[in-house]
């Protein structure tokens, strides 16, 4: 299989460990945008889907490279999607993980639904001007705690537990999330999907 160099629009190494070998398989090799000294675009949209076409977009344009790019959060249907597409910054501009899970605490203080999701979306776009982006999307089910519990992980992971789980996510052992979560599930299906476009062309 020929090895084509694209663009991962993201900043994340956490991201690029993941999502490397996995498009490796399909003859993908990922530069981060930061090598290209690309910085971040604002996510101007108001879906995950709409985030992720945009960086990737940019990125592919000055990089003239095929780009994947991906967006992803928490949504807590009870919040009226909260905190969604602002999941980063819940709290505020730089609130650190800690702030933004003690805020959803309190968010949820009088709620009688603790019911919530992870949500990402993958974009694959093989040129900036790309009009059928190859798109994927993945969900984890779940309910928000009552206190933070576990060490692994990052962001809303220790109050996170997962449908047919007793622990928290920052609990989970990385393979373990690594192979359930919102993202895995996202990245199966966009490997999927890029392997059926090339089937057909
Ligand atoms: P992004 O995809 O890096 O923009 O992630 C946005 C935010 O969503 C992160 O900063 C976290 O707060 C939250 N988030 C996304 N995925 C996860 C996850 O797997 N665990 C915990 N928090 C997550």
């Amino acid at each position: 299989m020929p090895i084509q160099t694209a663009v991962l629009a993201s900043g994340n190494k956490g991201k690029l460990k993941e999502l490397s070998p996995l498009l490796a398989s399909v003859g993908f090799e990922l530069t981060p945008q930061s090598h290209f000294e690309i910085s971040a675009i604002p996510e101007t949209g108001a879906s995950f889907v709409e985030n992720a076409l945009l960086k990737a977009r940019h990125a592919s344009r000055l990089t003239s490279l095929p780009a994947f790019a991906d967006d992803s959060g928490l949504v807590v249907p009870s919040l009226n999607g909260a905190p969604g597409i602002y999941s980063a910054r819940y709290a505020g501009a730089s609130a650190t993980s800690e702030k933004n899970n003690i805020k959803l605490l309190e968010a949820l203080r009088n709620s009688n639904s603790r019911r919530a999701y992870f949500f990402c979306t993958l974009v694959f776009l093989l040129h900036a001007e790309d009009p059928t982006p190859i798109m994927a999307s993945g969900e984890w089910h779940g309910d928000i705690a009552e206190g933070a519990k576990g060490a692994n992980g990052f962001g809303y992971d220790p109050l996170f537990v997962a449908q047919g789980f007793q622990i928290t996510a920052a609990q989970m052992e990385p393979e373990l999330k690594n192979q359930v979560s919102h993202r895995a599930i996202a990245s199966r299906s966009l490997i999927r999907s890029i392997l059926d476009r090339r089937g057909q062309v």
